[in-house]
């Protein structure tokens, strides 16, 4: 979905004391989206409820990123990531987001639920930026979608690895 909008390079932002949260199903369908969440991306509860959480999707998000968020929340832990999202306009905006599984007493996990707060600019321009960056290039040198999803994972774990960080730890650092 995300292909088909004309990006226009222009930056949202949202206020410090603001969250945007959504839920979703254990498939990642939209089952709540709070009115900021579609205040900033320029959707009607409507048009969310039911559709895939990939319909604010960036296209300059490293795929694996999203490879080790899903991995992470299916085993039943949470995470937190910097994200680039798409407005229904094609314009953009940055959050540092936290995702959590929602478990029945029997530990199944029934969804999932996402708060996202303000980025913090100098991290985002430092740090992350020039990350996902290179882990889009890395993924985008490989002709073979699979083969370039492997190739930004291992370079997400190289990078930890010569850190001697975890991904948890490594963000909390940041
Ligand atoms: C609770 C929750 C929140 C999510 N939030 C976002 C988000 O803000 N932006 C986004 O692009 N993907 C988000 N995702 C991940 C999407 O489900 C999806 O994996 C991602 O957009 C990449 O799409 P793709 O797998 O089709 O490449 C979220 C997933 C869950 C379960």
């Amino acid at each position: 979905m995300s292909k088909e909008i004309t990006l226009t390079g222009v930056e949202q932002t949202f206020a410090d004391n603001e969250l945007i949260v959504s839920k979703t199903d254990p498939k990642g369908r939209l089952t709540y989206c709070n009115d900021i969440f579609l205040q900033i991306s320029g959707y009607t509860e409507q048009e969310c409820l039911g559709q895939p959480h990939n319909m604010i999707r960036h296209p300059h998000m490293p795929r694996c990123i999203f490879g080790l968020l899903w991995e992470t929340i299916q085993e039943g832990n949470e995470i937190f990531a910097y994200v680039v999202n798409r407005c229904k306009n094609g314009d953009h905006y940055w959050v540092n987001a936290h995702v959590t599984p929602s478990k029945n007493k029997a530990g199944e996990i029934l969804g999932f639920h996402s708060n996202r707060r303000t980025p913090d600019q100098r991290i985002l321009n430092e740090i992350i930026k020039p990350l996902y960056k290179d882990l889009l290039a890395e993924e985008q040198r490989h002709t073979n979608r699979k083969t370039g999803l492997q190739a930004s994972t291992d370079m997400v774990q190289n990078i930890l690895k010569s850190k001697s960080l975890e991904y948890d730890e490594f963000f909390a650092k940041l």
